[in-house]
């Protein structure tokens, strides 16, 4: 049986007693009683599903409906009812635009069902040349309504943006300045070493000496990588040492020198080997360039870290906006936690961060570009929660046949009172400017909609977690 099989007619009368068309006029009934029919449908079958074209109005006459809408992996059902008159399918065919003209909702019959069927042409027909005004208004309702959410949706995306750009800005600036200092400085190091090279060859020294002098350069070049990492106590001790010994040995500077030694993780008794080989004149030039040398190493590994660095942040970005992977799969839902985390690391100074993963997590189908927004506005709020002290912990756990990510912060809590309302869209507690109150609208939508997961909240003043779960069963992507 489909709706297409006509059964029978209603006549004006009948259809008059239908509250839907109990306004209409003798002419306009019998118009109706004309273009439409009815047809019944059996106790459990699908009359409509949601998404198809919209290529009927139903109204109920006898038995039972179901509607239901899909949100995320579940099918929803938002209304169950024997009303006579009920109607239902394309409601919306008189709005003038393409998402306007599939079915809005599945509907399902619960029993035997007889319907009043109209196509949709005429349906929209009638509505704009019998209710051209009310055509209007709905139509603007229903743009509106659909462009509010598209304003909503880019918005957040700006956010994210925002929020992405200004935490790469900070993390970003450290290391490059870093070496910048670093490299200005090498260029004046290897200037002074051609100097002091010229100064040792003027002095005409056994080229014997020139060999030793490479050699412990060499030496101490390597041992840089071994340096033992002292406590700032320790190697304030031994820059006194070493000051000392350059200065009973007449050297200049002194103070200068000493700290690179140290760095260099060398102490008084490789200085002593230098004494033992290098004749007295030479004692000092000699030390001095040995100086260079390790400072021009160290600086070169500085540029190498502060390098490294950058390039870990762009991989960092890259993750995070996922300009790199294709938009639904796998993945390991730690990836995602922790490039956020390094994206928003200028943001949890002076917060302890527990991480507590479980690595054994199966990977997760997800939108892992989404799911980084997720991340962001729950540790944006835990954060700006605990206002500069306190500890965000982000805990990893598997939960049945879902991975549960809880992010938790011990900042003052969500008052009983205000925790159903916190996922409204534009519900804030924060001053104009500072909180748009789009953060966990959002984010429920994504873990909930897009990926048929659960978002909650549970908190108690210094206590306060939420917890996403996300199905482990691949579904397909909508
Ligand atoms: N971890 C938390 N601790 C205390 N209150 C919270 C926490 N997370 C959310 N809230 C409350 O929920 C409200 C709504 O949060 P939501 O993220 O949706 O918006 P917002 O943070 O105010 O603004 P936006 O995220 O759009 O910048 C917040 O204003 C705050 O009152
Ligand atoms: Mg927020």
């Amino acid at each position: 049986m489909s709706l297409a099989d006509r059964e029978g007619a209603l006549t004006p009368g009948e259809l008059r007693g239908l509250f839907l068309f109990e306004s209409l006029d003798g002419e306009q009934l019998g118009w109706l009683a004309e273009r439409g029919w009815t047809a019944s449908a059996p106790a459990d079958t699908i009359v409509m599903a949601e998404g198809e074209p919209g290529e009927y109005l139903i109204l109920l006459l006898e038995g039972t409906i179901a509607l239901s809408r899909r949100i995320g992996a579940d099918e929803v059902e938002t209304n169950r009812t024997d009303q006579v008159g009920v109607y239902a399918g394309a409601v919306r065919s008189y709005v003038d635009a393409e998402t306007a003209k599939g079915y809005p909702a599945s509907v399902r019959a619960c029993s035997d069902c007889r319907f009043f069927v109209l196509p949709s042409a005429d349906f929209a027909w009638l509505m704009r040349t019998w209710f051209p005004m009310a055509t209007h208004l709905l139509e603007g309702l229903f743009l509106g309504l659909s462009n509010t959410q598209t304003i909503v949706n880019q918005r957040q995306q700006l956010l994210a943006l925002g929020s992405l750009s200004a935490g790469l800005t900070h993390e970003l600036n450290n290391p490059a300045a870093a070496a910048v200092r670093a490299t200005s400085r090498l260029r004046e190091r290897v200037e002074g070493m051609r100097h002091k090279l010229s100064m040792l060859a003027h002095d005409q020294i056994d080229p014997r000496l020139l060999t030793l002098l490479v050699d412990v350069q060499e030496e101490a070049v390597r041992g840089i990588a071994d340096a033992p990492k002292l406590s700032a106590v320790q190697e304030s001790e031994r820059e006194d040492e070493i000051a000392d010994w350059l200065e009973d040995h007449d050297c200049q500077a002194p103070w200068e020198t000493a700290p690179i030694f140290v760095a260099a993780g060398l102490d008084t008794s490789f200085l002593e080997r230098v004494e033992a080989d290098a004749p007295p004149e030479l004692l000092e030039g000699s030390l001095r360039w040995l100086a260079y040398t390790l400072e021009s190493e160290l600086l070169l590994g500085e540029i190498t870290d502060s390098v490294n660095r950058i390039s870990g942040l762009v991989q960092a970005a890259k993750q995070y906006s996922h300009m790199d992977r294709s938009p639904f799969e796998r993945a390991d839902i730690h990836t995602g936690l922790e490039s956020t985390l390094v994206m928003l690391n200028g943001k949890l100074e002076g917060l302890d961060v527990v991480t507590d993963f479980d690595r054994t997590l199966p990977p997760v189908p997800i939108y892992a570009g989404e799911l980084n927004q997720v991340w962001t506005n729950l540790i944006d709020n835990a954060v700006q929660a605990m206002n500069g002290s306190g500890t965000l912990t982000i805990r990893t756990s598997r939960d049945n046949d879902h991975v549960r990510v809880d992010v938790c912060d011990t900042g003052p809590g969500i008052p009983r009172d205000l925790r159903r309302r916190v996922f409204e869209p534009f519900f804030t507690t924060k001053p104009v400017g500072k909180g748009t109150g789009l953060g966990l609208d959002i984010s429920y939508r994504i873990i909930v909609t897009r990926h048929g997961g659960d978002l909650t909240v549970e908190s108690t003043p210094g206590d306060t977690r939420f917890t996403a779960r996300l199905p482990l069963t691949e579904r397909p992507p909508t």
